[in-house]
C-alpha cells in the first residue's frame, strides 16, 4: 500500500488543494532527477523528446484521448492561461463562467477579456441542489449571443459539485459556444474519456487526485484548435506545431510530468475505479457526521452524480469568517480543511483519500466543529 509523508500530527482533510505524492511516486522522481544531473544535456536535449513521448502515451490512456491532442502543462492555471491567449477575442464578446469557479481561473478571464474589451459573466448554479439536470440547465441559461466561450468546471473547487459536463458541452456546442472544461479536479476522481466530451479544451491537474508530483497538468485541444495554440511561455517550439509548442517552456525540471505515468499506475494499481469509490464512502460518511454535529442540512441528495471525493457543507457563518475558522481549525486542533468564502456563506469543504484517511479523522472535526463556530457566532 501506498505510504505518505504526511504529518502524524495533523489530520490531513485536504487532499483536494495540492493532493499528497506517495513515497514511491517521490522516489520515482528523484531518481529521473539523478539521471538528469548525471548528464544535463543527454538527459533535457536527446533522452527528454522519447521520454515525453512515452509519458503522454500513458497519459492519453488515463484520460481516454489520443497522445497528439494532449500537452503537459504544469498546471491547471497555466493550461487555462493558454487557452485564454489562443483566443482572439473582439469587443463586445462575452466569455461565461459560473459562480462556483475558480478564483484563479476567474482572474485570468478577466484580464483577457479586459484586454479585448470583451466582458466575463457568471451563471448562478444553484446551491443546495437536488438534481444534475438543473446544473446543466442553469449553465446554458448564462449563454447569450455575445458568448464566445464557456469555462465549465467539472468539479467544482468552493463546494465539490460534479457538474454533467457532457450534457453542458453537447448544450453550448449545439448553440454554437466553445466550451473548456476545467478539470482542475477530475483525473483520479471521475472515470474520464475526453474523446468522448468531444469539448474544444480540457485541463486538468495530475498532482491532485492521482498524487503525480506537483507540477504535472494535461491541456486536451480539439484538433480543430491546436494551430492556434499558444502556450504559457514562447519558446523554439513557436509556430512548429501543437506538442513543439507546450513540450519546451525553456529550461525546466520535467521530472513531475515524467514519473506521472508511476502515479496513474499506482492509482490504478490501488483499484481504480475502487479507489476512487472508497474516497467516496468516506465523504459520504464524514459529510453526515458533520451535518449532525452542526444539525445544519446537506447541501445536495446523497447522489454520487452530485460529488466525488469531496463535499462540503455551509456552517452557518458569514462569508466574512471564513479564513478565522480554517485558522482556528489549524491552530487550536491541527486540523487541515479549507472553509471558503461562497457566496455570502462560509463553506467548509472534506476530502477523502482512502490510502490515508480514516473515519476517525471526520470524527475528529465533528467533534470540534460546533465549538469552534459557536465561538466565532459568539465575536460575531
Ligand atoms: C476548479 C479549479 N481550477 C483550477 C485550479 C488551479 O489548479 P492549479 O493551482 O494546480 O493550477 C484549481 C485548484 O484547486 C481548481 O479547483
Amino acid at each position: 500500500m501506498a505510504s505518505f509523508l504526511l504529518d502524524p500530527g495533523v489530520i490531513f482533510l485536504n487532499h483536494g488543494s495540492f493532493g499528497a505524492t506517495p513515497v514511491e511516486i517521490l522516489a520515482v522522481q528523484q531518481d529521473l532527477r539523478e539521471r538528469m544531473e548525471r548528464e544535463p544535456v543527454d538527459f533535457l536535449v536527446r533522452q527528454l523528446p522519447g521520454l515525453l513521448a512515452a509519458a503522454r502515451e500513458r497519459a492519453a490512456r488515463f484520460v481516454g484521448a489520443r497522445p497528439q491532442d494532449l500537452v503537459f502543462v504544469p498546471n491547471a492555471t497555466a493550461g487555462v492561461g493558454a487557452v485564454l491567449r489562443s483566443l482572439a477575442l473582439r469587443p463586445g464578446d462575452e466569455l461565461l463562467t459560473t459562480n462556483h469557479r475558480y478564483n484563479a481561473v476567474f482572474q485570468a478571464m478577466r484580464r483577457e477579456a479586459g484586454r479585448a474589451g470583451a466582458r466575463v459573466l457568471e451563471a448562478r448554479i444553484p446551491w443546495p441542489v437536488q438534481d444534475p439536470a438543473a446544473l446543466s440547465q442553469a449553465v446554458l441559461a448564462g449563454i447569450g449571443p455575445r458568448t464566445r466561450l464557456l469555462v465549465v468546471d467539472q468539479i467544482t473547487s468552493p463546494t465539490g459539485l460534479i457538474l454533467p459536463v457532457e450534457d453542458i458541452v453537447a448544450g453550448a456546442r449545439a448553440r454554437g459556444v466553445a466550451v473548456l472544461v476545467d478539470g482542475a479536479h477530475a483525473p483520479g476522481q471521475v472515470d474520464l474519456d475526453l474523446a468522448r466530451l468531444g469539448a474544444d479544451w480540457w485541463v486538468g491537474n495530475l498532482h491532485k487526485w492521482v498524487c503525480a508530483p506537483k507540477g504535472a497538468a494535461l491541456l486536451w485541444t480539439a484538433p480543430e484548435h491546436q494551430g492556434q495554440a499558444r502556450p504559457p511561455v514562447t519558446s523554439h517550439g513557436a509556430d512548429l506545431g501543437y506538442h513543439p509548442e507546450f513540450d519546451w517552456p525553456g529550461t525546466f525540471d520535467p521530472t513531475a510530468w515524467l514519473a506521472a505515468p508511476a502515479a496513474m499506475d499506482l492509482h490504478e494499481a490501488e483499484g481504480g475505479p475502487a479507489l476512487r469509490a472508497a474516497h467516496h464512502a468516506l465523504v459520504q460518511a464524514g459529510r453526515l457526521l458533520l451535518s449532525e454535529a452542526l444539525a445544519r442540512p446537506l447541501p445536495h441528495p446523497d447522489d454520487p452524480r452530485l460529488y466525488g471525493s469531496m463535499a462540503a457543507i455551509s456552517v452557518g457563518l458569514p462569508a466574512s469568517q471564513a479564513l478565522a475558522l480554517h485558522t482556528a481549525l489549524w491552530t487550536q486542533h491541527r486540523i487541515e480543511v479549507p472553509v471558503s468564502p461562497f457566496e455570502d456563506e462560509a463553506v467548509l469543504r472534506i476530502s477523502g483519500f482512502a490510502l490515508y484517511n480514516r473515519p476517525e479523522d471526520y470524527e475528529a472535526l465533528a467533534a470540534v466543529l460546533p465549538g469552534c463556530v459557536a465561538a466565532l457566532q459568539v465575536r460575531g
